[in-house]
């Protein structure tokens, strides 16, 4: 029996220290910027799309160097989410003052700063997959890695959903505007994550076409999941505090179908996500109990 809980411990664990070995440290004349960084990236978080990129990885590719070679890739992807959520807390933006558990960056170190913290993080995600001095895949695989990533977080992914999330607000939308803004700002990244991590892992194009399938709809539920959590959860559970999404009037499932629909939504996605791994071996246990917990999760 998969033990979902231990993997997710195990695979935490890897990640902090691979955020612990490849983060700058707090030194030298940016050390106060670098503490802003720090603070939000190391204060908590799921570390769910550095966990999707190793567990894609591992499923294409059985070499064990596969975890080393990818590290740096899954600490990018954890710096960028973690500027979109400095940056998703503002008072410009969602306005929230509770971040994985803690004051968000804003509250602690002003807006100014955490709008730069947001910046250097972004931006550091990039040099840590450029640099030829950590461990990657070879040259034209690593520039492969670095347009899906800044493709998915981008205006045609993360950010552009992101705007389009605040440019709904309080408005009436369609369901497949709705779809597009969970697709773009969180199913892009979650997807760029598996499709990162094939792509390190030498999928062929059969593979890379499966494991994209399972991203895009795992990368859908996650953001369902979160809507209706913003609603079924406490303040205390999810670290962030609840109910702010009908306060805000936002597109949300549950404001589109109530809670009920919005679950079954949730599972139909997390199906057909385990529906696109149906050609995948055993190799593939981690991913479709990932897309389970995904479903599962309360926090
Ligand atoms: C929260 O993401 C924001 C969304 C994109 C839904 P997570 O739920 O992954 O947040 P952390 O990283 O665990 O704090
Ligand atoms: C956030 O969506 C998506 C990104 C940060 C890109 P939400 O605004 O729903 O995330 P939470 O609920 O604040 O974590
Ligand atoms: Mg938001
Ligand atoms: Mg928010
Ligand atoms: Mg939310």
């Amino acid at each position: 029996m998969f033990d979902i809980q231990q993997y997710l411990r195990e695979q935490r664990l890897l990640v902090e220290n691979g955020l612990q070995r490849y983060m700058m440290p707090e030194q030298g004349d940016f050390s106060a910027h670098i503490e802003s960084m720090r603070y939000s990236l190391f204060v908590g978080g799921k570390r769910i799309r550095p966990i999707l990129c190793l567990a894609a990885g591992r499923t294409v590719c059985a070499a064990p160097e596969i975890e080393e070679k990818l590290l740096p890739a899954a600490c990018a992807l954890e710096c960028i989410h973690t500027y979109s959520l400095i940056h998703d807390d503002l008072p410009a933006m969602d306005n929230d003052d509770l971040r994985r558990g803690q004051p968000t960056c804003h509250k602690k170190f002003g807006e100014a700063e955490a709008i730069l913290a947001g910046d250097g993080l972004l931006t550091y995600a990039f040099a840590l997959l450029s640099n030829p001095d950590l461990p990657g895949p070879e040259t034209a695989t690593r520039l492969q890695l670095i347009t899906v990533l800044a493709h998915a977080a981008g205006s045609q992914g993360m950010v552009g959903g992101q705007y389009l999330d605040i440019a709904s607000e309080k408005k009436t939308i369609s369901f497949d505007q709705l779809k597009t803004i969970h697709r773009s700002k969180t199913g892009a990244l979650i997807t760029a994550a598996i499709h990162m991590g094939a792509l390190a892992g030498q999928a062929d194009q059969g593979q890379l076409e499966a494991l994209t399938r399972y991203g895009d709809a795992v990368g859908l539920a996650f953001q369902i999941v979160d809507d209706l959590l913003d609603v079924t959860a406490s303040t205390e559970q999810l670290g962030k505090t609840a109910g702010t999404d009908a306060q805000q009037g936002k597109a949300t499932y549950p404001a589109f179908f109530g809670e009920e629909k919005t679950r079954a939504l949730a599972k139909e996605a997390v199906a057909s996500a385990q529906k696109a791994l149906a050609s995948f071996d055993e190799r593939a246990e981690p991913l479709r109990v990932l897309a389970q917990y995904i479903y599962q999760r309360t926090c």
